[in-house]
């Protein structure tokens, strides 16, 4: 056993059977001062007051918290860190004025990305995969979705998903893989986008299922783009192959994105720098988590999503990072829970609420991370002594975490 104590504050409790907070729901943040948590086999054993830890005999490990708060580690719903190299010629033509969509209009982008991850070994792939998730973990991060979509090739999509699969299989963090093969239309396709499609329902999709290689199906649902009819083909061709949509949507437009995942029962709909009431509707009374990624619209300067609108209206919303080279190059989750905060009008709790286990619920892991949760996986930050949980998001810049227990 390993017992921490002398916990200033054990925060994110969530009662079992609770797979993700909805409305007022996200208010609550439940913590125990002056607290212990036992682990046993990685998983949490047991938590309370520190009047009540259980003796301790040679065997176990005892750990101080030092008067630091003990947290579940964020989760990160949304990434695409699976990719070679990186775009900074981009970042500096962004600076000089071109937009996002002008720079994918113009053949570079993703479609750079491709050409790199093409001339990129999967061996090196895997290591520079790596590279960003162990980055990630030493940030507080304890589980990753990680998406293909740099590949748009069959064979290059596969690459992918094989490096993603050797990270899920080596890494401690909880790594749960996304086939994107909709994430644009390969260069080879130019002009042919229906015959693009064609080809990942049915050529990439079962490949992909026959290999086992993903947990779920992602498609770009937005202006320049897919459409929403070519989403609807691509989630189709997904489900019967036993994989459920995660999708991007209106990040660039009103795509319609939002309708057409609800629609086929997505996990999450993601971006959603866009949105009118009529997505709020959508989204209302489904099963689907509205995700929200403030680090890219911090990087490209879009909109923030409107979560305080969504929570009003009774939804769950999550933050992800988005981590990837074009429009959110970092994997900071704590930087996304200050962006909640300042950007969105999140509160701390909410923000909190919106890294852990909505996020958890939105990568489709909410029984295994993302809370204080007796039979949990114990993936815990202790951090530096903090005078509440909303000293995380207010001192943005401030190393916070002691210590990763992972
Ligand atoms: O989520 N919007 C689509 N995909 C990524 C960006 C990919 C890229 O530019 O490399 C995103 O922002
Ligand atoms: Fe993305």
């Amino acid at each position: 056993m390993r017992i921490i104590k002398n916990i200033h504050e054990l925060i994110g409790i969530v009662p079992e059977g609770i797979p993700r907070k909805v409305g007022s729901m996200m208010d609550e943040v439940i913590s125990i001062k002056d607290a212990f948590i036992v682990i046993k086999d990685g998983r949490i054993m047991d938590f309370g007051e520190s009047g009540d830890c259980p003796e301790t005999g040679p065997s176990d490990e005892v750990i101080d918290a030092s008067g630091g708060m003990v947290m579940p580690m964020f989760c990160d719903s949304h990434t695409h860190v699976c990719y070679a190299g990186s775009r900074e010629q981009e970042f500096i033509d962004k600076i000089n004025g071109l937009s996002y969509e002008e720079i994918a209009a113009r053949g570079g982008g993703i479609l750079n990305s491709a050409d790199l991850l093409h001339a990129t070994s999967e061996d090196d792939l895997y290591l520079q995969t790596m590279e960003r998730v162990n980055e990630m973990i030493a940030k507080g991060t304890g589980a990753i979705e990680i998406k293909s979509g740099y590949g748009l090739t069959t064979d290059d999509e596969l690459k992918m998903l094989r490096v993603i699969k050797r990270v899920k299989e080596t890494s401690p963090a909880i790594i749960k893989s996304t086939f994107l093969g909709a994430h644009a239309v390969g260069r080879a396709f130019a002009g042919r986008q229906g015959e693009y499609v064609d080809l990942v329902c049915e050529e990439m999709i079962p490949a992909v299922a026959v290999e086992g290689l993903a947990d779920y199906v992602d498609v770009f649902c937005d202006e320049g783009f897919f459409t929403p009819e070519e989403t609807a083909r691509i989630l189709e061709a997904g489900e019967n192959h036993g994989l459920i949509p995660k999708i991007h949507a209106n990040e660039l437009a009103c795509s319609g994105g939002v309708q057409v995942g609800v629609s086929h029962g997505a996990l999450s709909v993601d971006h959603l720098e866009r949105t009118t009431e009529a997505e709020i509707r959508a989204l209302k009374g489904t099963e689907t988590m509205p995700t929200m990624l403030p680090g890219s619209s911090f990087f490209l300067g879009m909109p923030y999503g409107r979560a305080k609108d969504f929570i009003k209206a009774g939804l769950g919303v999550a933050l992800a990072s988005d981590y990837n080279p074009g429009s959110s190059p970092s994997g900071d989750m704590r930087f996304v829970m200050s962006l909640g905060c300042i950007k969105m009008r999140l509160t701390p709790k909410q923000a909190f609420n919106a890294c852990t286990i909505n996020s958890a619920y939105a990568m489709g892991i909410s029984d295994e991370a993302g809370s204080i949760t007796r039979g949990k996986k114990a993936n815990l930050l202790i951090t530096k002594p903090l005078s509440s949980l909303a000293t995380i998001p207010y001192c943005y810049q401030s190393p916070f975490i002691e210590r990763i227990i992972i």
